[in-house]
């Protein structure tokens, strides 16, 4: 390694053990860009993506509040979207491009977002505990050592704390309501329990990557850590809620201070994250057909700044 090179990762590994912030005008090694762009653009079409399963029921929502609030927060995932690929941007990739590998099915997104919606109550179980588990994995990120990743981070999870108490609130109203109701609202957390673990992503010793990210200041906690942490959070929420969560291996460990619990179904992990979840083929189709019906904004919105640019010029000329 040339001595510039190995002077420039020694300020980088500086930089990361005082927990300072890493800037896009910052050398940095190569592995922890490339680490950085997949980890955030699988995190910006997971905030795209993850608009579908909600979206699908905007025209159905209950009531006028109801379909104001599922609005509000549905348009706060766009944002995050948003934010975040811009935040890829500042590494050196291209929005456009990373949309192309998201319709081309050659970038992920969270596993979770290829489970179908199929009742209301679904708004409120994936509020609390799909968004519940969001906030589990991402306040830490607002510690990130690459800044406009951690910023960005920051007021997102302002609005996921909006996300998972709307959810609580709304299945608060359900299991106060009628038995058909209460009824609907357990059959929703049997579904989204084990895919809401899942999203923690595979246990701590199938996660090759987990320790070089530790070491660049990335991700502060192993997966194991956070999901015992989302455990812990929601096992007295659901006694509140007066629903029961369908693992008959959940129980109070004293010795541990924690609970234990029983091992998500993998194989399903695997398979859904891959491609082969009950909508994926769906979500990515429903993607692409957007971003082909937007292109004449893209268009448009292009000549509108090129003629803004060439006005300019010419004005300074
Ligand atoms: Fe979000
Ligand atoms: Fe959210």
């Amino acid at each position: 390694m040339p001595e510039e090179t190995q002077a420039l990762e020694a300020q980088f590994d500086a930089t990361v053990a005082a927990d300072r912030r890493i800037e896009p005008r910052d050398w940095m090694p190569e592995g922890y860009r490339k680490t950085l762009i997949r980890q955030i653009a699988q995190h910006a079409h997971s905030e795209i993506i993850g608009m579908q399963p909600e979206g699908n029921w905007i025209l159905r929502a209950p009531s006028l509040r109801r379909k104001a609030i599922l609005l509000a927060k549905v348009q706060d995932e766009a944002g995050h979207g948003m934010y975040l690929y811009a935040a890829a941007e500042t590494l050196g990739v291209d929005r456009e491009d990373l949309t192309e590998r998201l319709i081309d099915s050659r970038q992920k997104y969270s596993s979770i977002f290829n489970y179908p919606a199929l009742s209301y109550a679904d708004i409120g179980v994936i509020g609390w505990l799909v968004d519940g588990a969001a906030i589990c994995n991402q306040v830490p990120l607002c510690r990130c050592s690459y800044g406009p990743y951690a910023r960005a981070m920051i007021r997102i999870c302002k609005e996921e704390s909006f996300h998972q108490r709307q959810g609580y609130e709304l299945l608060l109203a359900m299991v106060n309501g009628t038995d058909t109701q209460r009824e609907m609202v357990q059959e929703s957390v049997n579904r989204w329990w084990w895919p809401s673990l899942m999203m923690f992503g595979p246990p701590d010793g199938d996660s090759p990557n987990t320790q070089q990210s530790m070491a660049w200041g990335i991700k502060r906690h192993t997966n194991d850590e956070l999901r015992q942490r989302f455990v812990d959070m929601s096992v007295p929420q659901a006694a509140a809620l007066g629903v029961t969560l369908p693992d008959p291996d959940l129980r109070w460990n004293a010795d541990r201070g924690a609970h234990d619990y029983g091992e998500p179904d993998w194989a399903e992990f695997k398979a859904v994250i891959s491609g082969s979840g009950p909508a994926n083929a769906q979500r990515v189709a429903h993607r692409r057909r957007a971003h082909d019906n937007g292109a004449w904004v893209r268009e448009a919105a292009q000549a509108y700044a090129d003629k803004q640019a060439a006005r300019t010029k010419e004005a300074a000329a």
